[in-house]
């Protein structure tokens, strides 16, 4: 059946406003100055789809925002990656969300308020705007609390509405990792953890005890910045070296981008190692341009950065 979107996101949507060339640390009673400043869209779930519609797939987002100027801001810039956002929530009584980065060097001091973001339900996710998509994604579960305790309900929703389904679960800032695992990610094909985020989970010591704790599952695929993925079927783990980047402009969004260009594969019906193989390429790709999204304008140019920089041939 022909379906309006490949992909529908759920996940969370802010913006960053990043100060750079700070001269000091922020001190109460005083002010610092700031030689430089962007304001830009946020949040993993906004790369996520920015990319993978960049590389030519049909995305919505469907998240939660503010009628503001922040919101307006969040709104084009998806736009201009050629997102749809008729899905996406205006609630005049909240805030979009905002982060205000302090960058230091290789360091950075964050400040988010999260605002709309945390006010996104199961009630705002009908089976009919799921069923719009041939697949769900769904990012960042610690920092949405009014939907957290109903995820698994709303993968096994998609999965009955016939979608395919994949989950990055993000860092916990509370670091407490509470997540039912066993009730959400038998109706996720694709989870998408880091290293770090999957011992920290599981409680493991290392990435092997890890997998195994997760018991059956369907397919996990781990992100290892600079050594690359291994992808998790059956019992059987594959690894997959980086295209490594030794010239790292930032990493910020590896993880984001990786998970596009698997998906983007994924829902072409590509086999899961060249899935794995493109999710590396595009994480590698991200780590050539400042930020999230800037290495990502169509499929031509990032093929073109993937065989200049990488020596990649399709
Ligand atoms: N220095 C690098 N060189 C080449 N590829 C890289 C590099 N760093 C990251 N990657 C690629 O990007 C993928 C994702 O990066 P990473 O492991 O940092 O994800 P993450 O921790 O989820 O990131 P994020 O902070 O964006 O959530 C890696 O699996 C790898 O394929
Ligand atoms: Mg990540």
């Amino acid at each position: 059946m022909n379906k309006k979107y490949d992909v529908i996101v759920v996940g969370e949507l802010n913006v960053d406003l990043i100060l750079n060339k700070i001269d000091g640390f922020p001190e109460i009673g005083k002010e610092k100055l700031a030689a430089e400043m962007t304001l830009t869209l946020g949040s993993s779930s906004a790369i996520f789809a920015s990319n993978l519609s960049a590389l030519g797939a049909e995305v919505a987002f469907l998240g939660k925002i503010g009628k503001d100027q922040f919101g307006e801001l969040v709104m084009e810039s998806l736009r201009r990656k050629g997102v749809h956002t008729e899905l996406i929530i205006q609630d005049e009584k909240l805030n979009t969300g905002a982060t205000i980065v302090l960058n230091y060097d290789e360091d950075r001091a964050m400040i988010t308020h999260a605002g709309a973001m945390e006010h996104l339900t199961l009630h705002d996710i009908t089976a009919g705007k799921l069923s719009l998509a041939r697949h769900l994604h769904f990012s960042s579960y610690f920092l949405q609390p009014g939907i957290r305790k109903d995820v698994g309900a709303l993968f096994a929703l998609a999965k009955r509405q016939g979608l395919t389904t994949s989950f990055d679960m993000q860092w916990d800032p509370a670091e407490k990792w509470d997540m039912d695992y066993g009730n959400i990610l038998p109706s996720v094909d694709i989870f998408f953890p880091n290293k770090q985020e999957l011992i920290e989970l599981t409680g493991r010591v290392n990435m092997k005890e890890a997998l195994h704790a997760l018991g059956k599952t369907n397919t996990i695929v781990v992100k290892m910045g600079s050594e690359g993925s291994v992808l998790w079927k059956d019992g059987q783990d594959f690894s997959l070296p980086a295209f490594l980047n030794n010239e790292v402009v930032d990493a910020i969004g590896a993880g984001d981008s990786f998970n596009a260009g698997f998906i983007f594969k994924y829902v072409s019906g590509a086999p899961l190692e060249e899935c794995q193989r493109f999710g590396n390429l595009c994480g590698a790709v991200n780590t050539t341009a400042a930020g999230g999204t800037t290495a990502f304008t169509n499929y031509r140019d990032v093929l073109k950065i993937a065989r200049e920089r990488f020596g990649y041939e399709e």
